[in-house]
């Protein structure tokens, strides 16, 4: 990239954000946003499946005045697309979840604090905004009651249970740089910084990991937790219906942005099934591979309620922190009402009558 392309001006896609961060931060950091597992056919995959759909537009329609907003699994949100949970951000940039999530507030959209966070979850809800908290199923049961309570206390809406990752994918590109996190870089909701743990933790943030999970385990999170439970990770509608079945109240179609297993299926293709197998009335989130404005249409108008932002955030937060979010979620914004006015879409509810191919 020229020196004056990566002029925040000149950074008018998320792809030119994924460029210009290359050259922000460390190449194994950089790496460990951008990778996947394996070979990364996943990864490739979450994004061509975009590139393949074709949008139907309608015409004469009178699109002179376009709402975005909704409710994203109970939060309020000026546009349908909320921060997903992502670990470790002050691998990124110093003030790591902060600078995210006041970006978020900034553009009136939700943040998910992640149980893998690098601030306390008390230092980043101080700043103000609307969260969800997502929980890794932890082998210390104290603890995960304690992040409940504290996600209740802090006025999450929901509770998102990752439930694709345990173990975490097996990322080569990590393996090659022989990553492991900075002494300044822990999980702060587990652990403190001068504790023995943190040590442990550097080269494998999921030792604290529980993989005996299973669907009984949904009754002790609402045992323990009153908000409204989501699911993260499913992909096979029969898994949906056990969702619904375990009393799930919304699923979050992930293959967690290819980070897990390798040659699983996007999200875009599984998402008509998924609607299917539920129903229209549970809501439905999608993540992994959404790039632009035109894919938040796209996931609308196949049967998504909403979509997660994933590794654009973090692009724009090491290029620029808060400054550099706030600006990737503009471009979304403006790319979802251009393609929303072009296509004759005036509100999300019309947004998931369009017909795509
Ligand atoms: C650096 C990074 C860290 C992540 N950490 C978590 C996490 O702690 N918990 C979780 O449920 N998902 C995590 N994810 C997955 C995201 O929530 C989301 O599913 C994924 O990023 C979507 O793919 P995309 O970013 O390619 O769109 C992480 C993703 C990235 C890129």
């Amino acid at each position: 990239m020229r020196e004056r392309d990566m002029q925040p001006d000149h950074l008018v896609t998320v792809a030119d954000f994924q460029e210009a961060s290359r050259h922000a931060i460390s190449e194994p950091a950089w790496d460990y946003i951008t990778g996947g597992s394996g070979d990364e056919i996943t990864v490739r995959a979450n994004t061509s499946v975009f590139e393949e759909r074709r949008i139907l537009p309608r015409m004469l329609r009178e699109t002179s005045s376009i709402d975005t907003r909704t409710t994203i699994l109970g939060a309020e949100s000026g546009k349908p697309f909320a921060i997903a949970p992502m670990a470790l951000q002050r691998l990124f940039h110093p003030e790591g979840e902060i600078a995210t999530a006041r970006a978020a507030a900034r553009n009136d959209i939700p943040f998910s604090l992640a149980t893998l966070s690098s601030i306390e979850m008390a230092k980043v809800v101080e700043h103000g905004g609307q969260f969800f908290f997502q929980l890794y199923w932890l082998r210390d049961r104290g603890l995960m009651a304690e992040m409940l309570a504290g996600a209740e206390t802090f006025g999450c809406r929901a509770v998102i249970l990752t439930v694709d990752a345990p173990p975490l994918g097996h990322r080569l590109r990590d393996v090659r740089n022989g990553f492991r996190l900075p002494d300044d870089v822990y999980p702060a909701n587990i652990v403190s910084e001068d504790d023995e743990a943190a040590e442990s933790l550097r080269d494998s943030v999921d030792l604290t990991f529980d993989t005996s999970l299973n669907w009984d385990d949904l009754e002790w999170i609402k045992e323990h937790c009153s908000l409204p439970l989501v699911i993260k990770g499913l992909l096979h509608p029969d898994d949906a219906r056990a969702a619904v079945e375990h009393g799930a109240d919304g699923i979050v179609v992930s293959n967690h942005g290819g980070r897990q297993l390798d040659q699983a299926v996007t999200s875009l293709e599984v998402l008509p099934l998924i609607r299917e197998a539920v129903g229209p009335d549970l809501e439905l989130v999608l993540d992994s591979g959404v790039r632009s404005g035109r894919d938040v249409l796209l996931a609308l108008a196949r049967g998504a309620d909403s979509v997660f932002i994933g590794r654009p955030a973090l692009w724009g937060l090491a290029v620029a922190g808060a400054d550099g979010v706030s600006q990737v979620l503009g471009i979304l914004e403006a790319e979802l009402l251009d393609a929303m006015s072009l296509s004759g879409t005036r509100t999300i509810a019309e947004a998931k009558e369009l017909a795509v191919w």
